[in-house]
């Protein structure tokens, strides 16, 4: 199914809602800002702000949180865009996080998700794109393999005390 990758719109709070619930247990992946009890327009004022630069708690830099829509009212995932890298996420989380719902994991929605954000990154002139993850996740490294990603090296990460892979995607 053709999956549209965009920011989130006043409209949107009954699908980022329903997302949520589809992550479980897992709801942190959801969203970062997300709140028990927090007013929708509230969160979008929050993400705004932090893809705005404005705002921005310590140690954060500029992001733009990007969701999958499958049709208006279903999310199956996210992918957060760093504009920059700072020094944590020069080491582990590079310029893209991104996760799909359990349930609608190996449907080819993250490959989508991926081809979108290089669009997106594209148009916010970036040129090279840092990707790290966990060396035991396989799909992921799929993903970015698929998508250009040279191998730069494998790494212990001693915060997560795992291998990690860091890639590089040329734009
Ligand atoms: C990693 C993740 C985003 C993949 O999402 P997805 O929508 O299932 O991915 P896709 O359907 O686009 O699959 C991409 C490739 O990985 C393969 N794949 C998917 N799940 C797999 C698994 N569990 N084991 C092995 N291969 C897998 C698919 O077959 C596909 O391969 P192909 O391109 O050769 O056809 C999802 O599993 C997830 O959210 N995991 C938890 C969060 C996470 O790990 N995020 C990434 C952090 S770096």
């Amino acid at each position: 199914m053709k999956l549209i990758l965009r920011e989130l719109q006043p409209q949107d709070e009954k699908a980022f809602l329903t997302g949520l619930k589809a992550w479980g247990e897992e709801s942190s992946w959801h969203s970062f800002v997300w709140k028990e009890g927090m007013h929708f327009q509230e969160m979008l004022q929050i993400l705004d702000d932090r893809k705005n630069g404005r705002n921005l708690p310590e140690g954060l830099v500029p992001d733009t949180m990007l969701y999958g829509f499958i049709d208006e009212d279903t999310i199956v995932g996210r992918v957060s865009v760093r504009h920059v890298l700072n020094d944590y996420l020069a080491k582990r989380g590079g310029h893209l996080g991104y996760g799909v719902a359990p349930s609608f994991r190996k449907r080819g929605y993250a490959s989508q998700m991926m081809e979108q954000s290089l669009g997106y990154c594209r148009s916010l002139g970036l040129k090279k794109l840092l990707i790290t993850c966990a060396s035991t996740n396989i799909a992921s490294s799929k993903i970015i393999e698929k998508f250009g990603g040279i191998l730069e090296q494998e790494v212990w990460d001693d915060e997560d005390k795992e291998m990690i892979k860091r890639y590089w995607i040329s734009l």
